[in-house]
């Protein structure tokens, strides 16, 4: 089952140009310093919000995955949202049995514990990463 939603991802074709709507026009003072992530191609900067995070997402690489999404939203948007779940094995078994479409294998996610992502065709439309929570968190 579902836990805590813990980001929503959200694309952008710059994140040094994304960061001032956060910052200066919603007033996030929690802002992180954005990080490569070669494997994945994406550049990451997460702003910390009361209750959850806002997952900054740039393309990194010619082969970036983020290209296709930006090439259909050229201004960025909403990409994907992440909820925890306590084992991510456990997690993939269960939404494999339920007949989701699980993308590849877990891997380590931009907060260091594995991930995986379910295919928006039968998820109304929206991917969704399930991350496993961080030992200690919450
Ligand atoms: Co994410």
């Amino acid at each position: 089952m579902i836990g805590r939603l813990n980001h929503i991802g959200v694309a952008t074709p710059s994140i040094d140009a994304a960061i001032p709507l956060y910052r200066d026009l919603l007033g996030a003072t929690e802002i992180g310093e954005k990080f490569a992530m070669e494997a994945q191609g994406v550049l990451v900067c997460f702003v910390t919000l009361p209750n959850s995070q806002i997952e900054l997402i740039e393309p990194y690489g010619e082969a970036s995955p983020i290209h296709g999404f930006l090439a259909r939203n050229p201004a960025g948007g909403q990409h994907h949202v992440c909820f925890e779940v306590p084992d991510i094995y456990v997690a993939r078994d269960e939404m494999r049995a339920k007949g989701a479409t699980v993308l590849g294998e877990p891997r380590i996610g931009a907060h260091g514990t594995p991930v995986i992502f379910l295919h928006p065709k039968n998820m109304g439309g929206v991917l969704v990463e399930l991350m496993e929570t961080p030992k200690g968190a919450h």
